[in-house]
């Protein structure tokens, strides 16, 4: 396996692949890898000859409160879970090679960002949006996987890649769970075990709610209390938000009569955590 910290040298690597018809799959990364990665990248094994997965902490999807500086890195390990799983190339630039001084173009979306994280996070997807279109420049990828627990982020990568016409294959990869239901996330290390307990209430809620929908209950904002009051009754846990939307343009939906997007943001002590489920009828 490869480590290329140069946008020119990995560049080079991705012209020479296309040159000799090798398919590119890329999978994007922050580091601090876990299983959740780990599915994503065996999905982009299987769909080519050259596999490149970045890691790279964006500060410009990180507001200056957020916790940009405190975000779990553990490079040693990421390069050893990586070599494992038969990664080609890992990319894996610093700061400046990515954001040089005069740097000044980004990359935002008007609709999808002003909905959900968005709105407590207003910098956060031009962040995203700006540093995946510079890695798929660098990276120069066929395909790449994004995992569906970012599911605002995905939306957000594909209508990116629509809009901008990237000849890019966007694929999203399932949600992977603890064996207690917590979704996999780099911050799930901040928390202590009593935060963790209540951060389990995230997927149970959702559950209840799926039940709910499946019982017959229609009436979003019914479910919405339910769940925010069922949250909230568990220590340490402040909502962000608990929406119940239109899986594609995010708008609130008060009617469940249809396939809906429940989506949740929590803040558990001091990390925010987001998992997302869609509720079907029966
Ligand atoms: O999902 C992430 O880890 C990040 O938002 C991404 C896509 C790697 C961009 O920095």
């Amino acid at each position: 396996m490869k480590i290329i910290n140069n946008v020119k040298k990995m560049q080079a690597c991705a012209d020479q692949a296309r040159f000799e018809y090798k398919k590119i799959a890329f999978v994007p990364t922050m580091g601090y890898l876990h299983e959740g990665h780990l599915s994503l990248i065996r999905i982009a094994r299987e769909l080519c000859d050259l596999l490149v997965v970045s890691i790279f902490v964006n500060p410009s999807q990180f507001a200056p409160h957020e916790d940009f500086d405190a975000y779990p890195r553990n490079f040693q390990r990421d390069f050893e879970m990586t070599e494992k799983e038969g990664v080609d190339i890992v990319f894996s630039p610093e700061i400046d090679e990515i954001y040089p001084s005069k740097f000044q173009t980004y990359v935002s979306l008007e609709k999808i960002p002003i909905h959900l994280c968005g709105i407590s996070r207003p910098i956060f997807f031009r962040g995203v949006a700006t540093v995946v279109t510079k890695l798929f420049n660098i990276v120069k990828p066929h395909t790449a996987v994004f995992g569906k627990k970012d599911y605002q982020q995905l939306l957000v990568i594909r209508r990116m890649v629509s809009d901008l016409h990237m000849d890019i294959d966007i694929i999203g990869g399932e949600t992977i769970r603890e064996h207690d239901g917590l979704a996999m996330s780099s911050r799930n290390t901040y928390l202590t075990k009593t935060q963790r307990e209540s951060a389990l209430s995230l997927n149970k809620a959702m559950k209840s709610a799926q039940t709910a929908v499946e019982s017959g209950v229609i009436d979003a904002s019914r479910i919405i209390s339910e769940t925010k009051a069922f949250i909230s009754s568990h220590p340490g846990t402040q909502i962000d938000y608990v929406a119940i939307c239109d899986p594609e343009t995010l708008e609130d939906i008060q009617v469940i009569n249809r396939p809906a997007l429940m989506a949740l943001a929590v803040k558990v002590g001091s990390t925010r955590l987001i998992d997302n489920m869609i509720l079907n009828m029966k």
